[in-house]
């Protein structure tokens, strides 16, 4: 099967940035949100990026490729010719299922369905139509046009033909798509570094320093970017209702009762004007308040610990991840490579030290890393 038309349903950060690229690389496009208003901001945010592009001779037209994105409130002229459905609208379960139903009727039998969650089941939602084998997970990251990575997720009945004609479709995107072998919450990007969200908080929650001394501390290590001016950067209300799903989809350990009383008092970071800094400028971190209390190793050796989790659970194997992890936060080694620069012994022991410091199961190494097999695991993968 050969896609040429798609349709992107939802036309907020991510919808315009997938529909963009869509028609950049020549598919016929069909944008579809429920507000005029709405569509007409995503265009105006589309031809900008598209000017810079062509300023910069990424692209040769930026009218050409303007004039194959099609515009529209009405889903049934979005979906009705459509050979690839990429759903977009904001991570709200019921608006999503209530969405797919419907396209299911309208849709073309063959049409395939995609989905941009960053954290439901792929097979709950595949749920929601007929055409289970034809449904499945696509995350693109923001900002879509730049970020190469795109996670596959299949859901129980999602066919090789599916996956096949999506993993096509994204390299003619310019894509490199990770295919995970099964689906699982926050799939592997956003999953290996989900741990670290529980320690940040335990260390200012316990008073072992402040969000500034682990920003301070984090930078000094050669970290472009601090943890909480990370966190503000993304909004405080997402990344609060991704560690309530984790807490019920794997640990109650993940629950985020300080950042939902911060989202409570209207703290929400940049967007607000404040979070964990204030936003009125841009805030600027004072290197010297690094400090001895807060060891950077601790967030590695918990990205380790989960990344092993996943490969235990069948999710992917080392090198997809260390390849996901790479391209999605720009570094040069994934959690495996690292791995090899400590002692398993040194990684065993540190973990069990926090899972006991802060009563926090997640944190307990994963049963490779209990067994001493980790250096097995690993060198079985890089040579
Ligand atoms: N923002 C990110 O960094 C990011 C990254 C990866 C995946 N995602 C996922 O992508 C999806 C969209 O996120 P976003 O950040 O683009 O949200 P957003 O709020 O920026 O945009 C959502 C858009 O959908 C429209 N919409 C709402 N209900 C609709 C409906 N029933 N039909 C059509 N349009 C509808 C809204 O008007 C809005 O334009 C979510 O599932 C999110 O989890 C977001």
């Amino acid at each position: 099967m050969k896609i040429k038309k798609v349709a992107v349903l939802g036309a907020g950060e991510m919808g315009h940035g997938i529909a963009e690229n869509c028609a950049m690389v020549g598919y016929e496009v069909w944008l579809r949100a429920r507000r005029q208003s709405s569509l007409d901001d995503a265009m105006n945010r589309i031809r900008e990026g598209l000017i810079k592009l062509q300023k910069k001779g990424a692209i040769k037209d930026a009218n050409e490729v303007l004039s194959r994105i099609h515009t529209t409130t009405d889903l049934k002229t979005a979906v009705e010719n459509a050979d690839l459905l990429i759903e977009s609208i904001p991570e709200v379960f019921e608006e999503k299922v209530q969405l797919f139903a419907e396209c299911d009727k309208i849709a073309k039998p063959e049409c395939i369905f995609a989905t941009n969650t960053s954290t439901m089941s792929i097979t709950k939602l595949a749920k929601a139509t007929k055409r289970e084998d034809k449904f499945i997970g696509m995350h693109f990251f923001t900002p879509v046009v730049i970020m190469e990575i795109v996670e596959l997720t299949r859901g129980e009945k999602t066919s090789d033909e599916t996956l096949n004609v999506c993993i096509e479709f994204l390299k003619s995107m310019k894509k490199i798509p990770i295919v995970l072998n099964k689906e699982t919450p926050g799939f592997i990007v956003n999953r290996v570094v989900a741990p670290t969200s529980v320690l940040r908080l335990c260390i200012i929650e316990n008073g072992i320093a402040t969000p500034e001394e682990v920003d301070a501390t984090y930078r000094k290590a050669g970290n472009v970017i601090g943890l909480f001016e990370l966190w503000d950067y993304l909004g405080l209300d997402v990344v609060c209702n991704a560690m309530k799903y984790y807490s019920q989809a794997l640990s109650p350990d993940y629950e985020p009762k300080y950042l939902e009383k911060m989202v409570k008092e209207g703290k929400l970071g940049k967007k607000s004007g404040h979070g964990f800094y204030d936003w009125s400028k841009r805030p600027e971190i004072d290197l010297s308040k690094a400090t001895e209390r807060v060891d950077v190793r601790d967030f590695i050796f918990l990205e380790i610990n989960e990344a092993v989790k996943l490969v235990e659970l069948g999710v992917a194997d080392p090198r997809t991840i260390d390849t996901a992890i790479k391209l999605a936060y720009a570094r040069k080694k994934g959690p495996f490579e690292i791995a090899r620069e400590f002692s398993e012994q040194q990684i065993s022991k540190r973990l069990e030290e926090l899972a006991k410091k802060f009563g926090k199961k997640i944190f307990e190494p994963a049963e490779t890393i209990k067994k001493g097999k980790l250096k097995e695991l690993i060198d079985q993968y890089y040579k």
